[in-house]
């Protein structure tokens, strides 16, 4: 089961924790049409980062996610008249629109988790035909001038001795930034991949994901993980205070001149796909 279908899955704090996408990666996207698109959809929406940016652009967005919490979070946090989220997976969300009735999909920091082969499918058969497929994601923080403390979280997160062997199987599939799951030729035109990885830094990358915060902050995004949640799920005497992201935060303490309080930037790997429908 996916960790995000779990009754105890905190859909509010993963609103609160993660980075939201920088407009002029949206100006790229509607870049691609002509004129306002009619109907997106977002599949994976979470409770919303990216579908309330869309929905400002289109005349109808439609957000789903196979998680009741999520959809229920974003529902009631929405306040555009055009848009509207409902509970349906990768492979159901295709059923609720007619063949080559939609201008534009999007799927952010999500494709991991679908059976993309069938997913490509299903997009292509909803997508009008010159329709837009956008899919994102990002993973792999840089605090930046901070080497030591970068290591550290990279050793929490992936190695299997800590929270490496609590991922759920979709993110495996990240590991090399969905070069594998790359999306079709055959089913999709101007197909376009494009990586920008952390120790890159370029003004002119349309998806530059980068966040200046405190470093107490900055530790409790790790609590929205799915894989913490999976750790903190098989450790029942776990508390915020001896937990595996304490622990981290005493690593990170003890081996660098940084406190709590100190204002780091984390840049996060970054990719992007696109093509459009044929
Ligand atoms: C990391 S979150 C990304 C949420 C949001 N799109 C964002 O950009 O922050 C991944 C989301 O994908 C959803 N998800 C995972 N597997 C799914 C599936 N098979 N079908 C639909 N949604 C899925 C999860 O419930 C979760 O809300």
């Amino acid at each position: 089961m996916s960790t995000y279908l779990k009754a105890n899955y905190g859909a509010s704090r993963y609103r609160s924790l993660r980075p939201e996408y920088p407009p002029k990666f949206y100006d790229f996207i509607f870049e691609h049409f002509s004129e306002k698109p009619k109907l997106a959809v977002d599949v994976g929406c979470g409770t919303g980062q990216a579908t309330v940016e869309v929905a400002k652009r289109v005349v109808e967005a439609i957000g789903m996610d196979h998680s009741k919490a999520m959809v229920e979070l974003a529902t009631d946090m929405n306040q555009l008249p055009n848009l509207s989220f409902r509970v349906g997976d990768d492979h159901a969300f295709a059923t609720e629109f007619a063949p080559d009735s939609v201008d534009l999909v999007t799927v952010a920091e999500a494709a991991h988790y679908f059976d993309l082969e069938n997913f490509y499918k299903a997009a292509h058969t909803i997508l009008k035909p010159n329709g837009l497929l956008v899919i994102w994601g990002y993973r792999n923080d840089v605090i930046q001038g901070e080497p030591e403390a970068t290591k550290i979280v990279a050793k929490y997160c992936y190695d299997p001795a800590y929270l490496g062997r609590y991922y759920d199987e979709g993110l495996k599939k990240f590991d090399k930034f969905y070069a594998d799951y790359k999306i079709p030729n055959d089913l999709f035109r101007d197909v376009l991949y494009h990586q920008n990885p952390a120790t890159t830094l370029s003004d002119d990358e349309l998806l530059e994901l980068r966040r200046t915060t405190s470093l107490r902050d900055y530790l409790a995004y790790f609590r929205s993980f799915s894989s913490y949640q999976n750790w903190f799920d098989d450790h029942s005497d776990a508390t915020p205070e001896n937990d595996i992201i304490a622990q981290m935060t005493q690593e990170i303490l003890s081996s660098t001149d940084l406190t709590l309080d100190s204002e780091i930037t984390i840049k996060w790997h970054t990719v992007y796909m696109l093509g459009k429908n044929k």
